[in-house]
Formats: structure tokens, sequence, C-alpha cells
């Protein structure tokens, strides 16, 4: 005799359309909106710090590697994977950002997975910010070893929970945190994982190419960068306008990661375009180091400018400034009304903001002008929800 499971009438996915009602209800329902390859749209939603993902040395130096090596890397980095582009491109990002080695991987994601998990396991004690990266936070779920949470950008929090610990420890921090754009305090991080001998981890996605001398990143700018307890990580699609991931830090550590890093080991390696891309846009920027100036200038322009306007905006660390938005849904209505003047503008609702505030993310970047970071905040302001101010 066969038994009809209590939930047959609704298949094995049924739970589904109940979280995507919930979701809807709540006002937290996403969808995929492919964007044109032209478009009129002011674009404040991207990453692309820069200005450098469609500048014309960086697209030729991706088409060029492309058709010299390929389409795809056609196997894992230990097998077939590793060409002579991507041992180039890790002895420039290494050179240019002050550390020993460099190891480049398909996405900041996998590097912050492969740098967690390699300099972890059972019995290490992790510490990781509040705010850090779902990344970073993956990169401690998988680690298997004991997680203190501590609050945001709080060293002395840090050094507290080391205090306890006798062990290998790691610290991990964002550089620039992705939700506010505020920045971490390197310093007395630095100082309390010092203070235990324990690692200190940072991604520094949001930091490279924009901060430190010619956008070396904050771990050069704080003075971090190529010391023997420090690794870093960092995205090559933000500043670097193209694709993939790469740690930092001393030899020995990177030859680890080779040996026991699952998502270095266990994936294809970059495509060959992706790393074209970002050794051209890496080499544009060591001969035109004014552009993270420009960038950082123009996120000023945005906070001045909104909190003129009597909007809640973050004082940006790099190029992230974020506006408080009443309710998830204000947030979604705030975004399409300022889509609909001709400017797109990023969306963040749970679960991407660790408190719970919906807010509208603006991120600036070197190639706008002033004309249009004042139409931009004039639009983000005429939009405004009740309740924004
Ligand atoms: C702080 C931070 N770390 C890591 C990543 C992941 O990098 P990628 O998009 O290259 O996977 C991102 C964003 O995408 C990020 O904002």
């Amino acid at each position: 005799m066969t038994s009809t499971p209590p939930d047959a009438p609704h298949g094995p996915f049924g739970w589904i359309a109940e979280q995507a009602a919930a979701r809807a209800a709540a006002g937290l329902h996403r969808e995929l909106r492919p964007r044109p390859a032209e478009s009129d749209l002011l674009d404040l939603a991207g990453n692309d710090y820069l200005g450098l993902t469609r500048h014309p040395e960086v697209t030729e130096a991706g088409a060029r590697a492309c058709r010299r090596w390929g389409a795809g890397a056609t196997g894992s980095r230990l097998v077939t994977g590793s060409t002579a582009l991507h041992a180039g491109l890790e002895a420039e990002l290494a050179d240019f950002t002050g550390f020993e080695a460099a190891l480049v991987l398909a996405s900041g994601y996998a590097a912050n997975l492969a740098a967690v998990t390699a300099l972890t396991g059972p019995g290490t004690l992790l510490v990781s910010d509040a705010a850090n990266h779902a990344s970073l936070i993956d990169g401690c779920r998988l680690s298997r070893a004991r997680t203190e949470v501590t609050a945001h950008a709080d060293p002395a929090a840090v050094r507290k929970v080391l205090a306890g610990h006798s062990g290998r420890a790691v610290v991990v921090s964002d550089t620039v945190f992705s939700v506010d754009g505020d920045a971490a305090p390197l310093a007395g991080l630095a100082a309390a994982a010092r203070a235990s001998g324990a690692a200190l981890l940072l991604d520094d996605a949001h930091g490279l190419g924009v901060l430190g001398p010619g956008g070396r990143g904050a771990p050069n700018g704080a003075g971090l960068a190529g010391a023997p307890d420090v690794v870093c990580t960092a995205t090559l699609s933000k500043s670097l306008g193209a694709q993939g991931g790469v740690v930092l830090g001393p030899a020995a550590v990177i030859d680890h990661l080779v040996n026991a890093a699952r998502t270095f080991i266990f994936d294809t390696g970059l495509a060959p375009a992706a790393a074209g891309a970002a050794l051209g846009a890496l080499r544009l920027l060591r001969r035109e180091p004014e552009r993270p100036g420009r960038a950082l200038a123009a996120a000023r322009a945005f906070h001045r400018g909104l909190t003129a306007e009597g909007l809640d905006a973050t004082a940006p660390d790099a190029c992230v400034v974020s506006v408080r938005a009443p309710s998830p849904a204000a947030a979604v209505r705030w975004a399409a009304d300022c889509r609909a003047a001709g400017l797109a503008v990023g969306c963040f609702r749970p679960p991407s903001v660790p408190d719970g505030v919906s807010r509208l993310r603006i991120t600036a970047n070197a190639a706008l002008t002033q004309g249009q970071i004042a139409s931009a905040i004039a639009t983000v302001a005429a939009t405004a929800p009740a309740g924004a101010r």
C-alpha cells in the first residue's frame, strides 16, 4: 500500500511558492532585468569605479587574450588552466599592491572561500566583522572553524575575543564595507590580531584601485601590504573592470592555497579574456594614477549633495554612498522612479543588509562629470519617498 505524503498536491517544490508569496508580501521579491548593451541611463549602480570596463585599451587587451589563449581556460589551474597570461597577471598584481605573491581565481567570491577555508579548519578561531561580505561569511561557514562574529568595526571586541583563545586564529574583515561604504579600522584590527599572534585576512574588493597610493589598495595605504601575517583578497570585477578574484599574501601562503584551497583546485581557471582585460586595466591604472582620486571626489560630492537635500546618506570612505529608505517597498519604488528619470541606482534590501534597513546604493566613478553628479543628486532628491528625510 502506498501512502500519500501530506504535501503531495503541491509536489516537492510546493514550499517554494509559499516562500515566494512571503517574500512578495514583504517587498523582498527580486527579479533579473537584463540591461541592453547601449543605454541612456546614467549608471550609478555598477561597480566600474574607474570607468575602465569599456575603455578601448581594456576591451582590446581582453579580446587579444581571447584570440591568443582561447575563449576558456580549458581546465583547472593545476591541470591546463594556467597560462603565461595568468602568471603575468599574478606577478603584476602582487607587485602593484605590494604583496609578495598573488593567486588569481575565477571570482572574488571564490577567492574569499579559498582564503578563509585554506587558512583555517577545526580548532582555528575565526573572528569576523558583523558587516562582512556574504562570501567571507560563507567561507567561515565552510571552514568548520569556530566563528565569533564581532560588532561592526570594533577592534576592542576583536581583541577581547582573541584574548580568550589559545591556538591558531584569523581575523577577517572587509576593508571597505559594501553596504554603507565605510572603511574598516585597519590599524586597530592589525594591532588586535598581532597582540594575539593571529593572522589578518582583509577583503579589499572595494579598496583595490581606489584606496592607497595610486589605487594600490587599502592594505597598502595602511602599511600592511607585504606583512608576514596579512593576507588580502580582491575582485578584478570592480575597479579593474574585468572579472575574477585574487588572493595576495606571503609566497608560502599562496603556495599553500595552490595545494589546499578547494575553490582554486576544483574550479576552471579564469577565462583568458578576463585575465587579459584585468591586466590591461592594471597597466592603465599605473599610467593614470589620478583616476582613483576622481572617483573618490565624485563619491564625496554625492554625499555632500544628498545630505544637503536632507537625505540620510553615508559618508564614503571609498566609492559607495548609501541612502536610507523607509522600507523595502519604498526602496524598490524609489529606485524605479530614479530609473524612470534616467538614473540607475542600486537597491539593497534584506537579506543583503545586515541591519535590515533598506537603502539605495550609489556607486561613484571616475568618469562622472560635475553636471552628471548634480543632476543625479537632483533626481534622487526629487523622487525621495515620504519618510526618507
Ligand atoms: C566585499 C566583496 N567581496 C567579494 C565580492 C565578490 O567578488 P566577485 O563579484 O568577483 O565574486 C564582492 C562583490 O561582488 C564584494 O563586494
